[in-house]
């Protein structure tokens, strides 16, 4: 009753921002993400019968915070497994935890790996892509490797809305270099700005409107394998979303001085013909996806921004292993 499993962080390319029913944490909107080689959850995970309740270690330290969001979680596979032990669930980083470096992501995958191994259930990557999609929504993408998309979904109970792999990660080669411009967790994590946003912006109606035309221009250019077309798009809806965050009520901004100072870096590459475009989520961080072959000079130049403490570069990468 005992495994352990990895599972990488993804970016999306096209976000998901907002949810239709938040007891089933079904997503408003579909989203494309890719999966991140470099960026992972460790997780372990024994039920034992000698236990009253789950126990989480993240990071080496207790997480009472975290605790009653993946004990819901474990409930799901607990009823589907019929068993009704507690488990000890310990999941280790390799980087930055809750500051916007998808670390719900990675870490609900291999939660739902690992405990679905533990209980013995011979789930399908679909059927384990569902459950992770009820710890977090991001979490149902990161099941899979490479270029990957999250079907919102229209049943009633959920069934239908997680994610599917559109192209492996060797099929097409992308390096994103993530420029680290804040190394603590997030003030509104991404759960709560969608539902803030949702309820007071007025940009709100037109995101989910707008939503299908951005999904099918990024999978048609994954499936082209066309850079600038993806680029294109993906800041697009990038900005889409962070204007429609900005208009809530209470307003959210989760850039900083060096997120934009990036952004500006990251152009000036563009107009010398640079392969490369940015995207960022519920956090300062700016991801910039490139052709494997511009990294190198596009590391060079987010390092030398002020505001950047750190540069993560990582290729593409696979989807849950377990062991
Ligand atoms: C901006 O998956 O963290 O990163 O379902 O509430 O856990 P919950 O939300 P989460 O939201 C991710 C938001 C995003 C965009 C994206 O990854 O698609």
């Amino acid at each position: 009753m005992r495994s352990q499993a990895r599972a990488r962080a993804n970016i999306a390319l096209i976000k998901y921002w907002g949810k239709s029913d938040t007891e089933l944490n079904t997503p408003a909107v579909g989203s494309i993400s890719i999966t991140l080689d470099a960026l992972w959850s460790d997780t372990e995970i024994e039920f034992d019968a000698a236990l009253a309740q789950d126990t989480l270690s993240l990071d080496g330290k207790e997480d009472a915070a975290q605790l009653a969001r993946v004990s819901r979680c474990l409930d799901l596979l607990r009823r589907e497994a019929r068993v009704d032990l507690r488990a000890r669930v310990s999941s280790r980083n390799n980087f930055p935890t809750g500051a916007g470096l998808a670390s719900s992501a990675s870490g609900f995958a291999a939660l739902v790996a690992a405990a679905s191994r533990a209980l013995g259930l011979a789930l399908s990557p679909t059927a384990l892509s569902a459950l992770a999609r009820q710890g977090s929504g991001s979490a149902a993408r990161s099941i899979f490797g490479g270029y990957v998309e999250m079907r919102a979904g229209g049943a009633a109970d959920g069934s239908d809305s997680f994610a599917v792999p559109l192209l492996s990660a060797t099929a097409w080669s992308l390096t994103v270099v993530i420029a680290v411009t804040q190394k603590y967790a997030k003030v509104t994590g991404s759960g709560e700005g969608m539902r803030s946003t949702a309820d007071s912006s007025p940009y709100y109606q037109a995101w989910i409107e707008s939503s299908q035309a951005d999904l099918n221009v990024a999978r048609a250019a994954i499936l082209n394998q066309d850079f600038g077309v993806l680029a294109e798009v993906a800041e697009h809806n990038c900005l889409k979303m962070h204007a429609l965050a900005l208009a809530g009520r209470p307003p959210l901004l989760y850039w900083n001085a060096a997120t934009v100072a990036c952004i500006d870096a990251i152009r000036a590459l563009q107009s010398a013909s640079v392969p490369v475009f940015f995207t960022i989520d519920a956090g300062p961080q700016v991801k910039a996806v490139c052709l494997p072959e511009a990294a190198e000079q596009v590391a060079t130049q987010l390092r030398a921004v002020p505001g950047v403490l750190d540069i993560i570069v990582s290729e593409l990468g696979p989807g849950i292993e377990t062991g």
